[in-house]
This record gives C-alpha cells, structure tokens and sequence, in this order.
C-alpha cells in the first residue's frame, strides 16, 4: 500500500490504476478507523477483485463540522489507520494536508438542495455543503468507477447519490451496512468522547429502532407517526445523560417524511450526551 499527500499524485497513481482495465473503487473516511470503516474497505476490494485498486481517502474535513463542533478536537491517529487500511486490502491511502484540498481563496461549493435539508442538515445547517464539496472533490481526483459509503450515515448517502447522479459523475454508489458493538451501537469515531457512563446508556439509540420495528411488526395497520415518535421520545428521557436531538419517520428512498409508519419506512434519529452528537437509522 502506498500513502499519497498530494493531488497530483493522486491523480497520476489513479490514472495508471484506471489504464490497466481494471475496477478502481474508492472510500472515503475522516479517519480514526474502525470496524465500520474497514467492513466499507473490504467490500471494496470485494468490488475492485484481486487486479483492482482500492483507494482510502483519510481526510478530517473541515468545511462539513459546524462552527461549534469539534474539527480541532476530532480524533486523528494516521499511523494507526495506515496499518489498518493496509490490513483491510487498500492499495492507496490518500492522506492529504488542509492546504492540498482547500487552497487559499477556495470559494466554491457543491450544495444538493432538497434531501440535504432536513435532519442532519436542520440541526447542521452547512455539514452537507461540506460533505458534497470535499467528496466531488474526490471524485473528480480518483476518478472511481465506485465508491462505498456506509449506511449508518442513511441520509449522506442520499445526498451523494442524488449529487452524483445530478452531476453526472459516472460512479456507482455503493451502501454497506451499518457495523455495531456486540451491545447495538452503531460503531463511530465519536463514540470515543463518551464516559462510561454516557457509553452506557448510549444504546438507546439501537433500542429506539428496534421498540419502532417491534411496534411495526406487531400492529395491524400502519401507525400514526406522531404518536409513536411520543413513545419512543419517552424511551430516550428514561436515560438521564441523553437530549433527543430528533426522530424521523421516511421513506429510505426519497427521504420523505412518512405521517403514517409501516413495515419499510425508515426511522432515523440523533441523540446528545452532553456534546458528543450519536446518529443511527434503521428499516422497520
Ligand atoms: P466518516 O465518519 O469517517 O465515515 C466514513 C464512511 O464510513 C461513511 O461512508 C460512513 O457512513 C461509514 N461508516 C461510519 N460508521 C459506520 C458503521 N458503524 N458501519 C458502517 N459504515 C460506517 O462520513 C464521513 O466520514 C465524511 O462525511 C466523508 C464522507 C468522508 C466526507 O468527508
């Protein structure tokens, strides 16, 4: 595997993979590896087969943290991630400084307008405009043929499939599932600011999914949303270290909110423990 700092030599090491013939799959990370991520690097070198190129992206990227959030403080450990990403089957680690992504005087930005407002994006008002421009920066940098996202992160993933297609990219979008702890939680970079405490309680969030697919499975018609999201409202208070930031209802395709719940809707949900911000979704 080799680590690559620069965008010309990212561009040059992809143009040769891409001459050979062969898949070149791209994913992108921030970084501070887990399960999650390597589960993304493996089915990449499932997709890319023996001859391809798996390209990792390790960029804590600061254009999609708020304000208020925690770019500075975000975990970054490049050493450990680059024996990781080795041990997963990348072939290229690209690992670019602030300055090779974001020039001085960069000013422009790729916003998608309409899944990109709701949930994540009411409550990160500017996270999404980040996330699409550093990943079309990306693509146009690799060049993939596809690139694997995770489906923890449900409605990014809608976003960068509804920006590639509008952008026409010619890249397949690729969702995996959403690794967890052996307790439910989804595995997250974040989940490393959490006290033991906070950690304890923190598997509210996979026990709110499964009460709503529970709820689902058992009822006979489809359940008026706002009653449920009560219920499962009062299953987030009964935790004292958590702050419900939402629960929505949806449909996984086009994100519209669902009045009425049933078996295939989406239920996607954020929850604080102090300022550590955890998210997880689910089929029900
Ligand atoms: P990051 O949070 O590092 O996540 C990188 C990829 O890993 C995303 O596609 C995310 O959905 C996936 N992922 C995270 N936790 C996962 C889990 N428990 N199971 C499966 N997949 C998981 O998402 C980002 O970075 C950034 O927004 C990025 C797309 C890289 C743009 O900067």
């Amino acid at each position: 595997m080799k680590t690559i700092r620069t965008t010309r030599a990212i561009r040059r090491e992809t143009k040769a993979a891409r001459a050979s013939g062969h898949p070149v799959v791209l994913v992108p990370t921030m970084g501070c590896l887990h399960g999650g991520h390597l589960s993304l690097i493996r089915r990449a070198r499932q997709l890319a087969g023996a001859n391809g190129t798996v390209v990792v992206s390790l960029f804590v990227n600061k254009t999609q943290f708020e304000p208020s959030e925690d770019f500075a403080s975000y975990p970054r450990s490049l050493r450990r991630d680059t024996a990781l990403c080795r041990e997963a089957g990348a072939d290229l680690l690209f690992a670019p400084s602030d300055a090779a992504i974001y020039a001085d005087g960069h000013s422009t930005f790729v916003v998608e307008s309409r899944l990109a407002k709701r949930m994540e994006g009411a409550s990160r008002p500017t996270h999404f405009r980040g996330v699409t421009t550093v990943v079309a920066k990306l693509f146009n940098l690799v060049q993939p043929g596809a690139a694997v996202f995770g489906a923890k992160d449900w409605q990014q993933a809608a976003v960068i499939r509804q920006m590639t297609v509008d952008l026409d990219f010619p890249i397949r979008i690729v969702v995996a599932p959403t690794v967890r702890e052996r307790d439910g939680l989804a595995m997250s970079s974040r989940n490393a600011y959490l006290s033991p405490a906070e950690r304890e309680q923190a598997t509210v969030l996979h026990e709110v999914i499964g009460t709503a697919r529970l709820a689902v499975k058992s009822a006979t018609a489809p359940l008026p949303a706002a009653a449920l999201r009560r219920r499962l409202m009062r299953l987030v208070d009964k935790q004292r270290l958590a702050k419900l930031d939402y629960i929505e209802f949806f449909d996984p395709k086009t994100l519209e909110p669902a009045k009425r719940v049933a078996r295939g809707t989406h239920l996607a949900l954020a929850v604080f423990f102090g300022s550590t911000r955890l998210i997880d979704n689910g089929r029900l």
